[in-house]
């Protein structure tokens, strides 16, 4: 063989393993962040410990007849006692940086209405020195859904702007008690799919719609999760202009949103499914993202709203353009959009006002392989779409991957093992990582990669129904178990090349 058969053989082979082959640590830059995410209700469970306050969700869960399996967020994980242990798990994956949450009524009971918990704060000086002395960097998000109760009943939480200085106090709390020391904040976690939950269908507190939307005694479906993402943004505005004026400099951090990101492809070939995919991104994301990025609304938006999308004063468009330093993505899911303004069809009520019917099935197929959550089908290209679309849209804003992960059915009768071989998620994992990186080789500038989840949690309306760990969790005993995943992961993180579908004998490799 002479030099240049040599050498092409050796270009081929890269070109293999780094692109057909092989996921590969080195395929990523050595600063990118690879972590896992959790959120403080669905892990920490300690709910009246500690000084904390009651949170909407805490009051909300214990409504008969609200989570499907009846169960609560009480004890969860029971991380607030077992953080360490947990933090153990961390250092043993590997990771690089753990995204965690902070639970508002554990630091302020009563919002701006009463004193700071001191107890609170103390919690999480804990875990966040316990990780940084491992090497681990707090990625860490302010608000998770929860708000402490007292909001509600006093103004009626995100429907109320007072909620603004509400929010912007807490999030000064939290900067002045932590951001010496973290780098990485986010304001809201999934404001565009909860307000859709709390205020469109009615299926999260407060739990106001109207028909036909769902069946709630109060709200306006057509009015309200507008009125509410309205404040989100102008709260997500205050806080990060706190931030850059008092904190950022002499912190040195960055700021940004966490936005559920779900791709849409036409469910025929025609104009009329291409602008439905257009105005079900518009609803979806752009309607946070526009404001935060560039001062006002989608047109996509106005056009079908009118009087019922609010607008912003000059002030506040000021206040707003250019208000994040980073996108935060959860990705997980792809489903098909069909034009309702022209066909007839059911318009999807989850996607609201967007004139769109959603579905996971085209002529009888599935868009991907469906999971244990309705409306969950695994579509790996999904993820390229999505941070290839946020990169032209947003002038290639820097992103991370806040979350993506798989979902398995669990009844209370499973044990571990029955969740242990978790080949499905090592699969996930490996094929949306790939096309991840695919979408940073076309200069994508996507910067981390979160897995949800550390722990088996409580999954919100579904309770504990649905498992998206790398870790098990009984939840009898809170035992912690590995999967395959963990040792997939763990295996990928510490530099080996990694394919998918690995056997068994992951199981016993000692990670
Ligand atoms: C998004 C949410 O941020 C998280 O709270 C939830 O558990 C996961 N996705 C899985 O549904």
């Amino acid at each position: 063989m002479d030099l240049r058969n040599g050498l092409f053989l050796v270009l081929c082979l890269q070109f293999y393993v780094s692109n057909v082959c092989c996921l590969h640590r080195s395929q990523f830059k050595s600063s990118f962040l690879f972590g896992t995410a959790t959120s403080s209700y669905q892990i920490e469970g300690a709910y009246l410990e500690g000084n904390k306050g009651l949170s909407n969700w805490d009051v909300f869960t214990h409504i008969q007849g609200k989570i499907m399996d009846g169960s609560n967020g009480d004890i969860a994980d029971d991380h607030y006692h077992l953080y360490m242990e947990d933090i153990e798990l961390m250092v043993k994956l590997g990771i690089n940086s753990y995204r965690f949450s902070i639970s508002w009524s554990r630091i302020l009971p009563k919002g701006r209405f009463g004193d700071v918990n001191l107890e609170g704060i103390a919690f999480y000086n804990r875990v966040i020195n316990a990780i940084l002395a491992k090497g681990i960097e707090p990625f860490v998000t302010i608000n998770h859904l929860e708000i402490p109760q007292e909001l509600q009943d006093r103004y009626g939480a995100w429907l109320s702007s007072e909620i603004r200085n509400d929010f912007g106090y807490f999030a000064e709390v939290c900067f002045k008690a932590f951001g010496d020391r973290v780098k990485y904040w986010t304001t809201f976690n999934e404001p565009n799919l909860r307000t859709k939950a709390s205020y469109m269908t009615g299926t999260d507190p407060p739990c106001r719609c109207s028909s036909p939307f769902g069946n709630c005694t109060y709200g306006n479906s057509s009015v309200e999760p507008y009125t509410a993402a309205h404040n989100i943004i102008l709260s997500h505005a205050t806080a990060v202009h706190i931030y850059r004026t008092s904190y950022q400099v002499k912190q040195g951090g960055t700021i940004g949103i966490v936005i559920h990101a779900k791709w849409y492809e036409p469910l025929r070939n025609t104009i009329a499914d291409t602008l439905a995919v257009k105005r079900a991104l518009a609803f979806d994301q752009h309607w946070f993202l526009d404001p935060i990025l560039f001062g006002d609304y989608p047109s996509e938006m106005r056009q079908i709203l009118g009087p019922n999308l609010p607008t912003f004063t000059s002030e506040e468009k000021n206040l707003l353009k250019a208000k994040l330093d980073f996108i935060g993505i959860n990705q997980y899911t792809t489903t098909y959009a069909k034009d309702c303004i022209y066909s007839s069809c059911p318009i999807d009520l989850s996607d609201g006002n967007a004139l769109v019917s959603t579905t996971g099935e085209r002529n009888g197929q599935f868009i991907g392989t469906p999971t244990g959550a309705p409306n969950f089908f695994v579509v790996p290209w999904g993820i390229e779409k999505v941070v290839m679309h946020m990169k032209q849209r947003y002038n290639n804003t820097p992103m991370y991957i806040t979350e993506n992960g798989y979902p398995q059915a669990s009844n209370s009768s499973m044990t571990a093992e029955d969740f242990a071989n978790d080949i499905e998620r090592v699969n996930f994992i490996h094929d949306y990582l790939t096309y991840l990186n695919s979408a940073i080789r076309k200069g994508a500038d996507v910067r981390g990669y979160f897995v949800w989840s550390l722990l088996d949690n409580f999954e919100w309306g579904s309770g504990f129904t649905l498992r998206f760990g790398l870790h098990h969790v009984d939840y009898k005993t809170r035992e912690r178990t590995p999967r395959l995943s963990t040792k997939w992961y763990s295996t990928f993180l510490k530099g080996s090349n990694i394919a998918k579908n690995v056997g068994t004998e992951f199981m016993n490799l000692e990670y």
